[in-house]
């Protein structure tokens, strides 16, 4: 597992340490490539010491020794020799030139000789994070297919508190051994995630809508597009970038969701259902504001369209997954589910836990499927417990198809 880890020009840089250590204890062979930035805030002996391997601080320094002919085609033998390029922190500056092309120092260069995986672990002040500028040029790199580990929350080094912090080295560690070690299972599948809430009005500036943040869908359709799939996310509105790969459909309300799985449901080979669709809406809603008086409101909502019960009809021989979010009684409603809803898989979360369910970045489920059989994901993060869950769908196929 040879590894590059380029270092951007941060006060995050000290992090990057950790990170090459945290890539060899898990076996890979690190390369640090520094940007001169990166070396007025860490000296490159520090890497070298962690990884064993010199440094290549420049162009024209070679890690090779050799300062001539081998140092002016490296970033080249360098390319080849790596399967993934890891870039922490990833500057805005960085961002900027690996979206345009820009080659002027080694890691640049390095960036447009690269064919393999790339990951990038951007670390930066809140308002140069969210600049339009920086908005625009990841939108770019997602688009080509490179993996992001989005900066955390909390106090920055410029006294800010707000989005920008380098992950936890720990973390992207864990993201790059995905990368390395990632299964092409579901290559030539089509799967449709539904992720998020909906929001049905009431009037004009008002909804009805619950606390589904989508990251459950999203980390569905972010696993599955790694594994090789074709991945349409139908999604209600949330605060998530869309993930890498994945052709996003922006929904609002459980009509519009109904409208967009279904426009989309032929093609799919695989449905997975974890969005939380209201189960209510307003049918006529009215034109203007409704006006506060002293007296009571009352409500008369009528059922939306039950998404999962239609395609449940129409599945053929798509499997479908649906989710059950239970506060009692988890595997007898998640079975009531499937044999209702015709699906071959309910994915049942008990969602009064704390960490479980609704807008929590982990989640603890059991599957209950058609063919009887039940299995308990322990606490992991969603985006572990969505790889698992493609895990057991794959299974589950080949057990139903064995049995026709
Ligand atoms: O989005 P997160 O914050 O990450 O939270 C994840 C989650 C809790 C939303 C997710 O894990 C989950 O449980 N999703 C399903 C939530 C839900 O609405 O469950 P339900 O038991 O009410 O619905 C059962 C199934 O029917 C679901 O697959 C749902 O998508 C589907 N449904 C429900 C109503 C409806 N009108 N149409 C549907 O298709």
């Amino acid at each position: 597992m040879n590894v590059v880890l380029g270092v951007g020009g941060g006060i995050a840089a000290y992090k990057a340490a950790e990170l090459a250590r945290a890539l060899a204890q898990r076996g890979a062979s690190v390369q640090v490539v520094m940007t001169a930035a990166a070396q007025e805030f860490v000296k490159p002996l520090t890497f070298a010491a962690l990884t064993g391997k010199k440094v290549i601080t420049g162009m024209f320094s070679s890690a090779t020794g050799d300062e001539t002919l081998s140092s002016a085609v490296e970033h080249i033998g360098v390319a080849e020799a790596n399967s993934l390029l890891v870039v922490a922190p990833a500057t805005a500056n960085l961002l900027a030139k690996f979206a345009h092309g820009i080659a002027d120092d080694f890691l640049t260069t390095l960036y447009l000789a690269f064919t393999g995986r790339v990951l990038l672990a951007p670390a930066m002040n809140t308002h140069m994070w969210q600049h339009p500028a920086t908005v625009a040029n990841l939108e770019i790199l997602r688009m080509r297919g490179h993996a992001v580990v989005e900066p955390e929350e909390g106090p920055l080094a410029c006294g800010m508190i707000g989005p920008g912090r380098l992950a936890d080295p720990e973390t992207i560690a864990e993201a790059a051994m995905r990368l390395l070690n990632q299964r092409k299972d579901l290559e030539g599948e089509t799967v449709l995630v539904t992720a998020g809430p909906t929001q049905e009005p009431l009037d004009p500036v008002r909804y009805i809508s619950n606390r589904s943040s989508g990251k459950m869908g999203y980390a569905l359709a972010e696993a599955a597009a790694a594994r090789g799939a074709n991945v349409v996310l139908v999604s209600g509105p949330t605060h998530l970038a869309r993930p890498n790969g994945v052709k996003l459909v922006k929904v609002t309300t459980a009509v519009e969701m109904h409208d967009a799985v279904i426009e989309n449901l032929d093609p799919a080979t695989i449905i997975i259902k974890a969005a939380a669709v209201a189960d209510y809406h307003l049918a006529r809603i009215p034109d203007q504001k409704v006006k506060k008086t002293a007296a009571r409101l009352s409500l008369d909502l009528d059922p939306t369209p039950d998404i999962l019960a239609e395609v449940g009809r129409r599945k053929g021989d798509r499997l479908l997954v649906g989710f059950a979010a239970e506060t009692e009684r988890l595997v007898e409603e998640s079975r009531r589910k499937l044999k209702s809803k015709n699906c071959d898989m309910v994915v049942g979360n008990l969602v009064s836990q704390d960490g479980v369910g609704f807008d929590s970045d982990t989640n603890e489920v059991v599957l209950v499927m058609s063919t009887g059989e039940m299995v308990e994901l322990p606490r992991a993060s969603k985006r572990e417990i969505a790889d698992q869950i493609l895990d057991e769908i794959i299974k589950l196929r080949l057990a139903l198809h064995s049995a026709q």
